[in-house]
């Protein structure tokens, strides 16, 4: 059977992604980003992402579709980021989408970004396991979710009460003078660092606390308040040992959290996924504590982990393969789309 072919489109955040698949073949990702343009501001200034986007977002399809060596009317769908997000992003995306769809006369489909966050594992490992448990870590979100069917039902068991985990390394980074995003630059720094050697606190691991809930908001105050009191003290700040300590306390909490909801739901395979997913320390430690737990993990690679249109590609193939309806032309923006 011909698997379908679907164009994806993502604009939640300062990414403009569109990607093209074939079922569970990637066959174009690309992603025109406006992170550059954000970096003097220290984190993303949705006006700056809605006018980028806009710019990018047609040369962006074109490019894709050149790259895939398709022709737009060959598509049997279009995918697009429906929610969660920055409203005045998304509306640009989902904009495209419909007059791509309207133009072409090829069903819409409005899909859930965190979902698109798990789905996107297909285009690497192959078809996902159901039910899937899926930790997703990025800079706005940090969620641990249980997907019986990746296209309809994804279960939030636990979400970030503050900060997402991203957000923290952005913070953290940011304290110790290393850019935007700090995620990749912490990443580098904590290699030369000595991960035990300052104890960092992890957030709500006591035995009354919400199981599969996160909390780094404590974390990063703690960081910005031992960096405070070296360089009051005049004391040069260890900023690799300072990055690997905050790193392994990130990377403790999530694995753990994410391996007792595996075992708690008796499900033997987790994925992870977003730019968080990219860390290398996230990726080892899991691989470790996996092992341990006899869990399959699977984590796509870091390209795959942030935000792209492939990701929304992959599930709107799944949507197609599983005759899942299509989304109305009035389909809305939903900057709170739960999943
Ligand atoms: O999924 P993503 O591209 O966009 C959101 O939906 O938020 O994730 C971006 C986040 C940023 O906070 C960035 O600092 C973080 O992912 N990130 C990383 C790494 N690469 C990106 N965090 C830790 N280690 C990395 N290697
Ligand atoms: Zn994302």
């Amino acid at each position: 059977a011909d698997e379908p072919l679907v164009l994806g489109i993502e604009t939640s955040c300062d990414e403009t992604g569109v990607g093209v698949v074939r079922g569970t073949t990637l066959l174009a990702d690309v992603v025109a980003s406006s992170v550059d343009d954000h970096a003097r501001y220290g984190g993303v200034v949705p006006e700056i992402a809605s006018r980028a986007h806009l710019e990018a977002m047609v040369p962006t399809i074109e490019r894709a579709l050149a790259r895939a060596g398709v022709r737009a009317t060959d598509l049997d769908g279009i995918a697009v980021t429906a929610g969660p997000g920055l409203a005045g992003a998304l509306l640009v995306g989902v904009s495209a989408a419909k007059a791509y769809a309207y133009a072409l006369d090829k069903p819409l489909y409005g899909v859930n970004h965190l979902a698109s966050h798990i789905c996107v594992d297909q285009l690497e490992h192959g078809r996902l396991p159901e039910p899937t448990m899926a930790l997703l870590v990025s800079g706005g979100h940090s969620s641990l979710l249980l997907a019986p069917d990746i296209t309809t039902d994804v279960r939030p068991l636990g979400a970030t009460i503050d900060d997402a985990a991203g957000e923290a390394f952005d913070k953290v980074a940011r304290v110790l003078g290393l850019g935007f995003p700090g995620g990749p630059a912490i990443d580098r720094r904590a290699r030369d660092g000595d991960p035990g050697a300052i104890a960092f606190p992890r957030g709500l691991t006591g035995p009354r606390d919400a199981p599969f809930d996160f909390s780094f908001s404590g974390l990063k105050t703690a960081v910005a308040r031992w960096v405070e009191a070296q360089r009051r003290a005049g004391v040069e700040v260890p900023v690799a040992d300072v990055a690997a300590s905050f790193q392994e306390a990130v990377t403790d909490v999530l694995t753990r959290k994410a391996v007792r909801a595996c075992r708690e739901q008796g499900v033997d395979h987790l994925m992870i996924g977003g730019g968080v997913a990219a860390n290398t320390r996230l990726r080892a430690m899991a691989e470790e504590r996996c092992a341990a737990a006899g869990i399959t993990l699977r984590v796509p690679r870091p390209g795959l982990c942030t935000d792209n249109g492939a990701m929304v590609a992959a599930l709107g193939a799944e949507m197609v393969a599983r005759n899942r309806p299509a989304s109305a032309l009035d389909l809305p923006a939903d900057s709170s789309l739960p999943v």
